[in-house]
């Protein structure tokens, strides 16, 4: 590729090239791209599997926001900063703003998933009992990562909570009530999300 070519091309046309590319690579399993620029992407979330024709650079917060019309997970920094945006995927906590939707292999669950035969999850539960929350937003991502926590066996003293907490953050300062409602919820808790 020449230095004339390469200034020829629009920034736009460099990054859409390296991203599909890079995507691609990532992810062999996947279908190539199809004419449109898309990927077909199978994502299994709370239960169901949806096939979607995705950008190789959607993330999987905006696929489930934007594609599934789950909007529980919040878009906070959109940098990996807040936590706000926290999923399952196979029972882990990720950071869905900082994950392609064609790289997640297991099976996602949001904030919406939890809530099993019309009952709040326990920890859901907590919260609303301990008022962890003020305005909210980031409180689906607190609640999905204090789930993860409780299942990580890294809710056994409040020091140990507030560190594995630590990457949700919460502008409204609702930390001592959080903590109150992950121990609460704790022994409560079914063995799986
Ligand atoms: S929105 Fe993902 S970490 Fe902030
Ligand atoms: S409740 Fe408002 S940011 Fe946490």
């Amino acid at each position: 590729m020449t230095a004339g070519f390469i200034a020829d091309m629009t920034r736009r046309s460099v990054l859409e090239t390296f991203a599909a590319g890079s995507a691609v690579a990532a992810h062999p399993a996947q279908a190539a791209p199809a004419a449109s620029g898309t990927l077909p992407v199978t994502l299994n979330v709370n239960g169901k599997a949806h096939v979607l024709a995705l950008d190789p650079r959607t993330t999987l917060l905006d696929a489930l926001r934007e594609h599934l019309d789950l909007t529980g997970s919040k878009k906070g920094c959109d940098h990996g900063q807040c936590g706000a945006c926290t999923v399952l995927v196979d029972g882990r906590r990720v950071l869905s703003c900082l994950t392609l939707a064609a790289s997640v292999r297991g099976p996602v669950t949001t904030i919406e998933g939890l809530a099993q035969d019309g009952s709040l999850h326990p920890m859901q539960q907590a919260f609303i009992d301990h008022d962890a929350f003020q305005c909210g937003y980031c409180t689906p991502g607190q609640i999905m990562s204090a789930v993860a926590c409780v299942h990580e066996g890294h809710a056994r003293s409040d020091d140990e909570i507030r560190e594995y907490m630590s990457g949700n953050l919460c502008r409204c300062a609702a930390y001592p009530n959080i903590l109150a409602a992950i121990k609460d919820a704790a022994p409560r808790m079914p063995d799986k999300a």
